[in-house]
């Protein structure tokens, strides 16, 4: 089996920084509040007509982690794009980053595991590498999110949460120490409902939208049972951080650092606390992109490796939970 290593890493974040006070002008909400129960203190949203979505900030953060690797988009073998807020209902955005590149006609696959997105792809990338099949992979976390969201005093709970953003990174076979040491996924889809946009789809499809209008039935918005989805957050954080750890005969005084998905800071607080881990073992950078869903790990690890909280042959661990509910975590030897 061959080893995979991270080559290259990039990001793009829109240039419109929308404050917590900015949002009081579309709802009723203040700084504090977010502060207090999010840490989050400003998020980027595109702006109409900026040309951000999925597609091209995925390109702009895969341009950059390119060049880091020391490649050009002929040297991809296959694309892993994960998203939930993709340019079209389909395809999906791995197709217009293969074309917006200008790669070969490699494979490309889309990823929908929303917060977990990015640790399921990075796991698929990895499993290509490993077995030989392609040596060069993209592996891209993209979200345009900000237009989707209710910004009525009604969709607060949800609407100050999520930002826009993309990260990227370029996984290659590895001809030294450098691996994916080992990939954890888990899914639990008794509790879909609690945190999901239900329309369009099947059973929603636009038509039926259009010609039975029901002005109160605001299933297009994503829906959130938040206090819900943190009970189970707290949990499977540390469950699959510990799995993962276990499988390598590590502990979490092992880890170098953690990057955890960027869902809330008191999330990220109580995992830190739980796993009795110092502060410079946590990457945190919610507080300036608000959640940014499948592209928060890569947008973060791409900042921490900019920061130099990122060495060769550190061990970096990786986790998420989210939507579906699905949840996992990568052990890097980076
Ligand atoms: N501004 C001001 N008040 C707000 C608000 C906002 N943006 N959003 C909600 N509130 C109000 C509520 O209406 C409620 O008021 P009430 O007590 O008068 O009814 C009160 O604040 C508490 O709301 P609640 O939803 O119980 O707050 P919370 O402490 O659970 O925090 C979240 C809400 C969303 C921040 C929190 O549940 C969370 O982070 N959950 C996990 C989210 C997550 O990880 N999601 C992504 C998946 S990875």
């Amino acid at each position: 089996m061959y080893k995979s290593k991270i080559t290259g890493l990039g990001k793009y974040v829109p240039d419109n920084i929308v404050t917590n006070n900015d949002l009081t002008k579309y709802m009723d909400t203040n700084d504090q509040w977010i502060r207090e129960r999010t840490g989050i203190e400003e998020r980027r949203w595109a702006v109409p007509g900026d040309g951000n979505t999925a597609a091209t900030m995925g390109v702009k953060a895969a341009k950059i982690a390119l060049e880091r690797a020391n490649l050009t988009p002929k040297d991809i073998d296959f694309i892993v794009f994960a998203t939930l807020s993709p340019d079209y209902y389909f395809p999906g955005s791995g197709v217009q980053v293969q074309d917006m590149l200008g790669c070969d006609t490699i494979g490309a696959l889309d990823v929908r595991n929303q917060c977990s997105g990015f640790i399921y792809a990075l796991t698929t990338a990895d499993q290509f590498i490993k077995t030989g099949m392609y040596k060069n992979i993209l592996v891209i976390g993209s979200e345009l999110q900000s237009t989707g969201l209710d910004l009525s005093t009604r969709g607060r709970g949800v609407g100050v949460i999520f930002g826009d953003g993309a990260g990227a990174v370029v996984l290659s076979r590895s001809d030294d120490d450098s691996d994916i040491l080992s990939n954890h996924l888990h899914s639990e889809g008794k509790y879909a409902s609690e945190l999901t946009v239900k329309v369009p789809g099947g059973e929603n499809p636009p038509n039926k939208l259009v010609e039975n209008w029901d002005p109160e039935d605001l299933t297009y918005y994503p829906y959130m049972n938040g206090n819900y989805v943190f009970k189970h957050a707290v949990t499977r954080f540390p469950e699959a951080i510990m799995e993962g750890l276990k499988a390598n005969n590590l502990t979490p005084q092992d880890i170098d650092l953690l990057i955890p998905h960027q869902a809330n800071l008191r999330i990220s607080q109580f995992v830190q606390k739980r796993l009795r881990m110092k502060d410079e073992q946590i990457m945190n950078n919610i507080q300036k992109y608000g959640n940014t869903t499948a592209a928060s790990i890569p947008i973060a690890m791409t900042e921490a490796w900019e920061q130099g909280r990122m060495k060769r042959g550190d061990i970096v661990v990786t986790a998420a939970f989210g939507s579906g509910f699905t949840w996992g975590s990568n052990i890097i030897k980076f």
